[in-house]
């Protein structure tokens, strides 16, 4: 059901990868909402073509950048404004990628070229994406600017590796930038800390089908799946949640808060 929620915003959307990305299922929630927008993604990304289904179902164009590329980041944000014809209400930062993690790396022995590449790619990229935002004067009085988290920022999952410094650098730029937006023109800038989800991203990580398990028995609601973080996300994007910045926004079914849980208790009970 649709509530109109995003009716005549506009936004930029980045990280839809295929029908599984957390980004993927946004466009499609955010299209329902009313909302028009521009796909963005590494062209490296783009060349497999998926993203194309995706556009057409949401009338929505596609303009490949790079994330660590303010260049690119700078000529997406001129060509939405033109495209959209205004100025940008919403921006999803869904991006995520370790070389490290990829090239299963052990922490004790990490190629350091790789780690600079995971913080650019993971961490910093946010930062370009706001700084060529405010540059540019893209964004409309009251927009919302939201990144994709987990909880790795703060506890240790060991498989997680480098990504858990990316993703606490993310979480931190929210808060400082997050200042800034709202001081020029009431722009909200937030992370929400997602559910492992079963996506490229997600289930490059060893061992990622024991965690997500593990977080499901560990969640009173059970792991939030993409559609219920597009949910999420669509509502952030909306008017219902305009004092909301410089956050972490936990979206796991209780996962953080939750020491241990009856089911798990059954699940090692011998
Ligand atoms: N899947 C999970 O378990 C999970 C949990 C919490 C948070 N997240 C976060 O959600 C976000 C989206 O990931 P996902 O799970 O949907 O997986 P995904 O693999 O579908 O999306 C990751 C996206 O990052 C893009 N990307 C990589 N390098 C890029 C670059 N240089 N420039 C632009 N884009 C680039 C990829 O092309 C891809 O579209 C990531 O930030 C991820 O860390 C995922």
């Amino acid at each position: 059901m649709a509530y109109n929620l995003l009716n005549g915003k506009k936004g930029i959307i980045f990280g839809a990868l295929d029908e599984r990305s957390i980004a993927w299922n946004v466009a499609l929630k955010a299209h329902e909402e009313g909302a028009s927008f521009t796909l963005s993604n590494a062209p490296i990304a783009l060349r497999m073509g998926e993203i194309n289904h995706l556009a057409k179902s949401c009338n929505a164009e596609i303009i490949a950048a790079d994330a660590t590329s303010v260049k690119d980041l700078e000529s997406l944000f001129k060509k939405s404004m033109e495209i959209l014809g205004g100025k940008i209400d919403f921006v999803l930062h869904s991006i995520g990628m370790s070389p490290n993690v990829r090239k299963n790396k052990p922490y004790g022995d990490l190629n350091y070229e790789w780690f600079q590449k995971t913080l650019d790619i993971s961490g910093l990229s946010f930062h370009k994406v706001l700084q060529t935002a405010d540059k540019l004067d893209a964004m409309n009085e009251w927009g919302s600017i939201l990144a994709l988290s987990y909880i790795a920022a703060q506890r240790t999952f060991p498989n997680y590796s480098d990504m858990a410094q990316a993703k606490a650098l993310l979480e931190s730029i929210a808060r400082s930038y997050g200042y800034f937006f709202a001081k020029k023109n009431k722009v909200r800038v937030n992370t929400i800390s997602q559910s492992p989800t079963m996506t490229t991203a997600g289930t490059g990580v060893g061992g990622f089908d024991i965690f997500f398990d593990y977080a499901n028995k560990m969640s009173p609601l059970g792991n939030a799946t993409a559609k219920e973080c597009a949910d999420y996300v669509v509502m952030m994007f909306s008017d219902f949640t305009r004092k909301v910045t410089m956050q972490n926004l936990m979206h796991d079914g209780g996962f953080s808060n939750s020491g241990i849980t009856g089911d798990m208790i059954k699940y090692l009970t011998k």
